[in-house]
């Protein structure tokens, strides 16, 4: 090596060490943050949000940080992000699934928290951020619990952000949510073989409560720069209502289920009018590369449209788009686990509920009832375990939780059917007259606590959809076990298996390979158990939610200022469609920069 290529060397070696001394006194002090007194730390506040910045510039840079992990997400960074980088941005979330529905029970009302992926993730950040969440009111007392404006503070022990309600008549929750969300674009957008339906009664159900939806979040913009995070493929035509009313906003879209390739999405009739809506916003985020590129690849195919894959922007109507993932994921349950009783208690009490003895090995699975979590294959895998080692036969059980989920839909009324089928058709021939039954079915909804006792209590968990956007239950499995014990079956089809890779990674449709996993599973070592189970904790505590919702702040407020430097300087976007109108980003940047 030359002199200057040591000298090069030394300088290389000598700045990572400064950033990582940096790094850790960083995460030092953030560790001492709950001693501090307030200035201090405001100051340490101060540093987080810094940190995450620059990690999220390092990661734009290189497409990875190594000092990513060294940063503590947490709700305090995500709020400094806003006050820093995007004052004054009132947050607007939209979805179609509410974070706290009103039932009337008993002559009183009860407060459920629904059984959803995007729920869980959305609901902490809100929290953190503040503003408004704008849902579907669809609980039978949500109108006995909302003031004159039909909103409602939330979470009702410490409110900390308004909860509004959008009221649906039967025909548009009929049209829009039962229709043309469930039973044309979910099945549009998972491959689980059930065929999408697609109804032009739908569709126009779909854009009317879309536009209904847009009202609302004009009626409640305080000014005309609101970030708002539209949530999911019930709203694929909002994000351009909104830009059409709030040119000024940054509107998120972000897609929790995955995208098809472009010949499966060219099924769709309204296709170019979904890709459209979408492209109305700043920043469409999915979980995997894998979904981001499928999007792309559909826009390219039924867009006239500039694609910028190198910026991973797309540029249609005279307005770019950035289309990034970003992995979805959970709060750490740090607070939930001091709360909750020792693995072994959660092991005793579970066990008492379902009769099973202590010595049985259990292995669940948690989800809606959906045809897309793939719970048939894994009682298929069960009966396959049975019959190539009939040894497990009354030592292991199936514990299956599944929420009620869409049910007045035919394809989910017949999923409920079979399953029921299978289940006793599985216990009548493995289950024995000392009342041993190998698959337990509780089609009820859990809380969240209910759910954490559960996974504590397991030795396996299934989470082996047959397709999946993330799956939030993986996530949420290896954080409840503080113990570092528990095996994860997980499937290749999850976005999850992208980021556990410790998991057994499984194919769903293959029983064989699953009752193999099984076995593997039921047979692994504590030590190697933990030798897994540590590391996807990491990645899950380190990745958490915050990260999520804070990369994505990041690159909104990277995409304002850039576009107030654009008026500023005078330079205007033109009406598309044609090569020599339409301005990339990088010539934008370019332009501003000279
Ligand atoms: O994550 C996919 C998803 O469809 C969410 O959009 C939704 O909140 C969740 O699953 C539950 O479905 P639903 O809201 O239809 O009960």
């Amino acid at each position: 090596m030359t002199n200057y290529g040591v000298e090069m060397l030394w300088i290389v070696i000598l700045a990572s060490l400064g950033l990582s001394a940096l790094a850790v006194l960083f995460s030092i002090s953030r560790r001492r943050d709950s001693h501090a007194p307030a200035v201090a730390r405001a100051a340490g506040e101060d540093v987080a949000a810094e940190a995450a910045r620059k990690v999220m510039r390092e990661f734009e840079k290189n497409g990875q940080s190594a000092d990513a992990a060294l940063v503590t997400w947490s709700p305090e960074t995500l709020r400094k992000i806003l006050a820093d980088d995007l004052p004054d941005a009132q947050v607007i979330v939209v979805s179609n699934r509410e974070p706290y529905i009103h039932n009337v029970k008993d002559n009183g009302v009860e407060l459920v928290v629904p059984a959803s992926g995007l729920v869980s993730a959305l609901e902490p950040i809100t929290r953190a951020c503040g503003g408004t969440w704008i849902a579907y009111g669809g609980g039978s007392a949500d109108r006995l619990t909302v003031d004159d404006n039909d909103r409602v503070p939330v979470p009702p022990d410490k409110p900390s952000y308004t909860l509004r309600r959008v009221w649906l008549s039967e025909e548009e929750y009929q049209g829009y949510y039962l229709g043309f969300a469930n039973e044309g674009l979910w099945p549009l957008c998972h491959i689980a073989f059930t065929r999408p339906i697609f109804r032009a009664s739908d569709w126009e159900a779909y854009e009317a409560v879309n536009r209904k939806f847009a009202d609302t979040v004009v009626a409640e913009a305080r000014n005309e720069r609101p970030i708002v995070l539209v949530q999911d493929y019930h709203f694929a035509l909002l994000p351009r209502m909104i830009r059409e009313r709030l040119p000024e906003a940054i509107v998120i879209a972000f897609w929790h289920i995955p995208w098809p390739n472009s010949e499966v999405f060219s099924i769709c009739p309204w296709r170019e009018r979904i890709l459209e809506g979408l492209l109305g916003s700043s920043i469409i985020g999915f979980h995997t590369q894998f979904h981001a590129n499928n999007f792309t690849e559909s826009v390219d195919r039924f867009l006239e449209s500039r694609i910028e894959r190198a910026d991973a922007a797309i540029s249609y109507g005279g307005q770019t788009t950035l289309v990034h993932a970003y992995p979805i994921s959970i709060e750490w349950p740090a607070e939930l686990l001091a709360k909750l009783p020792t693995v072994e208690e959660c092991r005793t009490r579970l066990r008492d509920r379902f009769g099973l003895k202590a010595d049985v090995k259990l292995c669940i699975g948690v989800e809606r009832l959906d045809y897309t979590k793939g719970i048939l294959d894994r009682f298929q895998a069960l009966d396959e375990l049975f019959t190539r080692h009939p040894e497990w036969i009354g030592r292991l059980v199936f514990l299956q939780i599944a929420a009620p989920s869409r049910g007045t839909l035919p394809a989910y009324q017949q999923l409920h059917d079979e399953c029921m089928r299978y289940a006793d058709e599985l216990n009548q021939r493995y289950g024995s007259s000392d009342g041993y039954k190998p698959v337990i079915m509780v089609a009820e909804h859990h809380s969240q606590e209910q759910v954490y006792e559960i996974y504590r209590a397991a030795d396996i968990c299934m989470v082996t959809s047959l397709h999946d956007g993330m799956n939030l239950v993986a996530k949420e499995f290896v954080a409840a076990r503080n113990d570092e014990q528990g095996v994860l079956l997980l499937s290749t089809f999850a976005g999850a298996s992208r980021e556990l890779l410790e998991a057994l990674i499984v194919n769903p449709y293959d029983a064989a390979m699953m009752s193999d996993a099984l076995l593997q599973a039921l047979t692994m070592s504590p030590d190697e158990q933990r030798e897994r189970m540590r590391p996807m904790r990491e990645m899950v505590r380190d990745n958490n939610v915050y990260r999520w919702a804070g990369s994505m702040l990041l690159d909104a407020a990277r995409l304002r200022k850039r576009s107030d430097l654009d008026r500023a300087t005078g330079v205007t976007e033109r009406p598309a469609n044609t090569d020599s109108n339409i301005v990339s980003l990088f010539d934008r940047m370019r332009r501003v920069a000279s």
